[in-house]
């Protein structure tokens, strides 16, 4: 069963914008909110040279990497074409507006990825 650790509030998180949330084991995750409140977590680093996506731009369901303007799908984090290459996507579950991420995606996801890019 799936334990869920409490973030914050989706008001929390900037419209248009991210919040960033550190993990114990390196690499901050991403918290975006879009015009609709929707809400999608990434891994806080950009498929082309590890720009921080939690500094861009927020637009219908994507954001646009602050370093070289590529866009990134929130909801797969997926460079859109012609880029190519994708970021971890965390999962992200609403309650009564709060916002939660997966206690084990936050303790395990992509942590090679990081280590590799450190
Ligand atoms: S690092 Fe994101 S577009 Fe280059």
């Amino acid at each position: 069963m799936t334990q869920w650790k409490a973030i914050c509030r989706v008001e929390d998180i900037p419209r248009l914008g991210a919040r960033r949330v550190q993990r114990p084991a390196g690499g901050a995750v991403a918290i975006f909110r879009n015009a609709d409140d929707q809400v999608f977590a990434l891994l806080d680093r950009c498929p082309h040279k590890g720009g921080p996506l939690s500094q861009g731009i927020v637009f219908g369901t994507s954001v646009a990497c602050p370093l070289h303007n590529w866009t990134i799908g929130l909801d797969d984090g997926c460079a859109r074409e012609p880029d190519h290459g994708c970021t971890p996507r965390f999962t992200v579950k609403i309650d009564d507006g709060q916002v939660y991420l997966d206690v084990e995606e936050l303790d395990t996801l992509a942590l090679d990825e990081v280590k590799a890019a450190a």
